[in-house]
């Protein structure tokens, strides 16, 4: 599982703009690394009574889908200056039956049309990644405002200095999964 990314949507819109900028990023990473697009939107609400003993299916494969991954990058939107539900229903669902989240770096990354570009959102997503003791890029942060005015007619980010930013966050998101993955030997674990 060395090198594959599992890249998390916070959005169920079809034409989301966080999908937009994950489907860039991904393109972004370096070719030895392979993206994974790891869907939420399948997930029923999480439940301990569907969980023991037996699980949901949906669950089940949403874990297995965590456990192939070395990596993690999460692109929110915000709601209500916080996370959306489906994106936290995720974290609760991964959390559960063994936390498998964990020992993995991340790339937090918000959006939205707004200005604060879902500075709320960023800080919640950061705040649970920490008690799934998954380790963040603490900087650059990114938080994507006016992300309705950056595509093109091809959905493509083409403005130099926002694709400098968002290659300067995968770039040293890469570094810490090259320390991470050295240090803990997460291939094993
Ligand atoms: C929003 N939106 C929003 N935007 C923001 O900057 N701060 C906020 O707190 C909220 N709150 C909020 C709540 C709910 C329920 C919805 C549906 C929307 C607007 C939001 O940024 C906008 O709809 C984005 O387009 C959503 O992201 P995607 O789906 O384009 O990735």
């Amino acid at each position: 599982k060395l090198n594959q990314i599992g890249i998390i949507v916070g959005s169920l819109r079809k034409s989301a703009y966080s999908k937009k900028v994950a489907k860039q990023l991904a393109n972004l990473l370096p070719v030895t690394f392979n993206p994974v697009f790891i869907p939420i939107d399948q997930l029923p609400l999480y439940n301990t009574d569907a969980d023991e003993p037996n699980t949901v299916p949906q669950w089940e494969t949403f874990r297995q889908q965590l456990d192939a991954v070395s990596g993690l990058i999460i692109v929110t939107p915000e709601y209500n200056r916080s996370m959306s539900g489906a994106l936290k229903n995720a974290f609760d669902v991964g959390s559960k039956r063994h936390n498998h989240w964990k020992k993995r770096p991340a790339l937090v990354i918000s959006t939205s049309p707004g200005a604060a570009g879902g500075f709320g959102a960023n800080q919640h997503v950061r705040q649970v990644l920490v008690t799934l003791n998954v380790t963040p890029v603490q900087r650059p942060e990114v938080y994507l405002g006016h992300v309705n005015q950056l595509f093109d007619a091809n959905d493509q980010i083409t403005q130099t200095e926002t694709l400098s930013y968002l290659q300067t966050a995968i770039d040293t998101f890469v570094t810490l999964h090259q320390q991470l993955t050295q240090a803990t030997n997460i291939d094993e674990s």
